[in-house]
């Protein structure tokens, strides 16, 4: 397999950062781009392009595009892009900090830094709700094959498209459902993680049921809790070889298919929607050759 940013396989670490720049006009990408591969090793610090800078640069990625935003009945969910993603990994909040210092110094000629997100493992990877987040994740070869690009090249291969979502949860709204009410919204058990047979066509498990796609929509997620003053929710984050599994779960989330919207927004709401083309790893750094560079 083509060397591939490893954060993306890892584990969801104990703190983690978001950060969304914008292009600045005249901005020199190259050099910023440049510079940042060297600091990017794909492992605590993530790295996604957006189509803006690709166009900027004058390059394409097959497969990347940018979110176009979904409506549903009662349901805007906003596309808002940006030109450069970073996810900041690691166990102390505090190198994160000197880290996003170093990406600013890296790529602040070119780019401003329009957004940082505090993002953080709550218990052993539950969402705030506190429901288990990631149980049907594919592992192993399974994760790799959902994740990255093969079988198109050097400088494409084991890259990855990447959505990214922050949802806020309205926590008035979910203390206001009886325990059984929030099992049913998800479809699985909070007390034990058990997926529940009889839950109704609305619950989130049974919308995205990962197989019940044809094709199989697989993906592999790596969200992380967020929280700023009272506000919090979840970063949601879906890593595939293309965008094809997180669309058609969103369309079915809206109910695109069938009118039934998915019960998770009875208590959340997505505030932004994004994506990315994460390039794959050279020796160490982002390979960036797919754009010339
Ligand atoms: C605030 C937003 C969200 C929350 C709190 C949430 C939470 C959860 C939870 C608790 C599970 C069950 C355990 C698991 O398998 O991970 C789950 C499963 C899943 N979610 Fe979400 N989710 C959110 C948004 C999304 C979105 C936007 C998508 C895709 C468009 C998505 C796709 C999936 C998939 C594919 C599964 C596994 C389904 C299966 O194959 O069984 N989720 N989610």
């Amino acid at each position: 397999m083509s060397d591939v940013q490893s954060g993306i396989l890892a584990a969801v670490p104990a703190t983690g950062r978001y950060l969304g720049f914008s292009a600045k006009p005249q901005g020199d990408m190259r050099a910023a781009l440049r510079s940042l591969s060297e600091l990017a090793d794909g492992q605590r610090l993530v790295v996604g392009l957006g189509e803006s800078l690709l166009r900027a640069l004058g390059r394409d990625i097959p497969g990347l595009r940018s979110f176009a935003g979904a409506v549903g009945p009662g349901l805007e969910l906003p596309s808002t892009p940006a030109a450069l993603w970073c996810w900041l990994r690691g166990e102390d909040r505090g190198d994160l900090v000197h880290l996003t210092r170093s990406v600013q110094a890296a790529v602040g000629s070119a780019m401003a830094l329009d957004q940082v997100i505090e993002a953080f493992r709550h218990g052993a990877g539950l969402d705030l709700s506190g429901y288990e987040d990631g149980t049907e994740n594919p592992s192993g070869d399974a994760a790799a094959k959902a994740a990255f690009v093969a079988g198109q090249g050097a400088g494409l291969d084991g890259g990855s498209f990447v959505a990214v979502q922050q949802w806020q949860h309205d926590f008035g709204r979910f203390d206001a459902m009886s325990p059984h009410e929030q099992d049913q919204a998800i479809g699985r058990r909070r007390s034990d993680n058990l997926e529940l047979d009889d839950a109704p066509a609305s619950a989130h498990v049974k919308r995205t049921a990962q197989e019940s796609f044809e094709p199989e929509a697989f993906m592999l997620r790596r969200s992380m809790p967020w929280a700023e003053g009272q506000r919090a929710g979840l970063v949601f984050v879906a890593f595939g070889k293309s965008f094809d599994a997180f669309e058609v779960q969103l369309q079915r989330m809206i109910g695109a298919e069938d009118g039934i919207t998915d019960a998770l927004f009875r208590f959340t709401r997505p505030l932004t929607g994004a994506y990315f083309w994460c390039p794959p790893l050279r020796d160490g750094r982002l390979d960036l050759r797919a754009l010339g560079l």
